[in-house]
């Protein structure tokens, strides 16, 4: 089986995206249908909505009766059900893969370890072995500053060293990087790239897709925005004493739509069309160029703003975007949380071409678009 190239315009390559119907899924699927890509989804709804398809399909101009409709297709299936992967490589010419799939709670990893390796790294190794059996040997991966755990000095280059992840969840993305790039080494035709997300936030602004957690969100910024729509009462900021401005913790919020666009700079990096493709940095692997021009190798890139908010700035910001007191109470630290990481950017906008574009007070604007129109998500 000859293996997959991404060198050809997009109007000519399939993309796999895994766990499309989720937040960050459903945005990258917006931003690859509007730069041309055809697109399969792969989700087993466990965790998101079909409904956020059909969304997708309404910003994108897919409706059932344009001739573009098969532009966006829809697999209910999970990543560890072989049998539906094979028959969808069948039926689908996939040439790459972008893959999101997987569990994501960090304090549920804790509690369910055996669910989170199975689902997160047992599934990405079946995907991975009926892919390549296709001859599809591009991917990029979903990974996570957690990977850095908690930094030695911000901002964070992908240089930095990567320490031990505090809980299974973070355990699986560091494990399924060291597993994509060993395929690497074994197989050069293998054309990796791991991104590593800071804190996505932010809806898209048409107000019509967003994040959607079930039950009662256990990040920053769906709880604010609960607490805004009055679904929740308060929230609870975890410290006010780490060794920050104001005394609780700092990240790197960035906007879905940013982080989505990151996905398709990826991509052209992976097909040879931007970026020089020298290493930078000793994690990254940049193999000889295919024949065709594509990139083989791995490439490391952090996905931020490189600008740190506080968890009082976001609570401030959001008040400006829903014009509304956010009532919130100071509790104790939650265990295993760092005082601050914020992203260095530089390699992704030298090699990628890509740079974040929206500010906090957008992705809290647009983020209150959504919560105030959708306010039980996708169930509404
Ligand atoms: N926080 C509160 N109250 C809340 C929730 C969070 O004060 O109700 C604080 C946290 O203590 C932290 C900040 O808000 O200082 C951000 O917390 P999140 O839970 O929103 O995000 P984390 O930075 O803890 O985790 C996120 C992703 C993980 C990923 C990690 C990588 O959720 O998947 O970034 O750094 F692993």
């Amino acid at each position: 089986m000859q293996t997959k190239t991404l060198a050809k315009p997009p109007a000519e390559t399939t993309i796999l995206v895994t766990g499309g119907a989720g937040f960050i899924g459903s945005h990258t699927v917006v931003e690859l249908l509007n730069a041309g890509y055809r697109v399969v989804v792969l989700d087993d709804l466990s965790n998101s909505n079909e409904e956020s398809l059909n969304r997708v399909r309404q910003i994108c101009g897919l409706s059932a009766e344009d001739s573009e409709a098969d532009r966006l297709q829809f697999v209910e299936a999970s990543i560890l059900d072989e049998t539906a992967l094979e028959r969808m490589f069948a039926q689908h010419d996939i040439d790459g893969i972008i893959h999101f799939a997987g569990f994501k709670a960090v304090g549920e990893s804790v509690e369910k370890p055996l669910e989170y390796y199975w689902n997160n790294v047992g599934g990405t190794l079946v995907l991975a072995d009926v892919a390549r059996r296709h001859g599809v040997k591009s991917i990029v991966f979903s990974s996570s500053a957690t990977v850095y755990g908690d930094p030695d000095e911000v901002p964070i280059t992908e240089m930095a060293e990567k320490h031990e992840a505090t809980n299974p969840y973070g355990q699986t993305k560091s494990m399924l990087e060291r597993i994509l790039s060993d395929l690497y080494v074994g197989d050069p035709e293998w054309n990796v790239v791991l991104l590593r997300y800071f804190n996505p936030i932010g809806a898209h602004e048409s107000g019509l897709i967003g994040e959607d957690p079930k039950g009662i969100p256990n990040n920053l910024l769906p709880y604010v925005a609960q607490v805004a729509v009055g679904k929740l009462p308060e929230v609870g900021v975890f410290g006010d004493d780490y060794p920050t401005p104001d005394g609780t913790g700092v990240r790197d919020y960035i906007h879905v739509v940013d982080l989505a666009r990151g996905h398709v700079a990826a991509l052209d990096w992976m097909a040879g069309r931007v970026g020089t493709g020298e290493a930078s940095d000793p994690y990254s692997m940049t193999g000889e160029p295919a024949a065709d021009g594509s990139r083989r190798g791995v490439g490391v890139f952090n996905l931020g703003t490189g600008c740190g908010s506080s968890v009082l700035d976001v609570i401030h910001a959001f008040e400006r975007a829903c014009g509304k007191t956010i009532p919130y109470a100071v509790k104790p630290r939650r265990a295993g949380d760092i005082a601050e990481n914020y992203a260095a950017c530089d390699k992704a906008r030298t090699e990628l071409g890509w740079e974040a574009q929206f500010d906090l007070d957008r992705m809290c604007a647009d983020s209150w678009r959504w919560q105030s129109t959708n306010p039980n998500g996708y169930a509404s």
